[in-house]
């Protein structure tokens, strides 16, 4: 486990501007958001800063360090392996900027390595995802061109629509924002 914590970067602010647009479109602000692999705190810190209360944030993440960040905002954080710890409980919103990265080739960071392949962790996610959104309720989560693409045959097996909503390209490669659906 290492001892920090994930650090804002170009992913963070991409997803983080799909879930602006989002949230400043809503009528209603008074929507449960999952901020899942919170690292910092920074999706949960722009989604107050974006109008929704602190009451309705809760954030999950597998290091201790960055649990301890998180708390910082007064929010409810769990340390978490995906939603392992996150029973009985729903959200209108759910965003997570995974580890996405193959393993070997790039590094072993649990921040940004997302197993062997570089899917498992998104596969692992979009496995339970249905079960934790409300009705009518939507997630954004981000990949990369080096992402492999067999995290998708889930979201089918799932029956879960998805379509892209952002590409941006970052020196070597390309980062994508997905919007996921019940
Ligand atoms: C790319 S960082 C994103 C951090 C932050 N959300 C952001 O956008 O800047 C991925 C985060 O997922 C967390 N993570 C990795 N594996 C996880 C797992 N199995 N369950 C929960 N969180 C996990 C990492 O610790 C890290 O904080």
């Amino acid at each position: 486990m290492p001892v920090y914590f994930y650090q804002p970067a170009e992913d963070s602010y991409l997803i983080s501007d799909c879930v602006k647009k989002y949230v400043y479109k809503l009528k209603s602000k008074k929507i449960k958001v999952l901020d899942m692999g919170t690292g910092s705190g920074f999706q949960s810190k722009n989604l107050i800063n974006f109008g929704i209360k602190k009451e309705n944030i809760s954030a999950a993440d597998i290091n201790a360090y960055a649990i301890r960040e998180a708390k910082k905002l007064k929010i409810s954080v769990i340390k978490s392996d995906l939603f392992d710890k996150i029973k009985n409980k729903k959200f209108n919103l759910i965003v997570f900027n995974p580890p996405y990265l193959p393993e070997d080739k790039y590094d072993k960071e649990i921040d940004t390595a997302g197993g062997k392949r570089g899917d498992e962790i998104i596969t692992r996610f979009i496995q339970d995802l249905k079960s934790y959104l409300l009705p009518g309720g939507i997630c954004f989560l981000l990949t990369s061109s080096l992402t492999p693409n067999s995290w998708k045959k889930e979201v089918k097996k799932q029956k879960l629509n998805m379509k892209k909503i952002k590409t941006k390209n970052i020196f070597f490669e390309k980062l994508y924002v997905w919007e996921i659906r019940v």
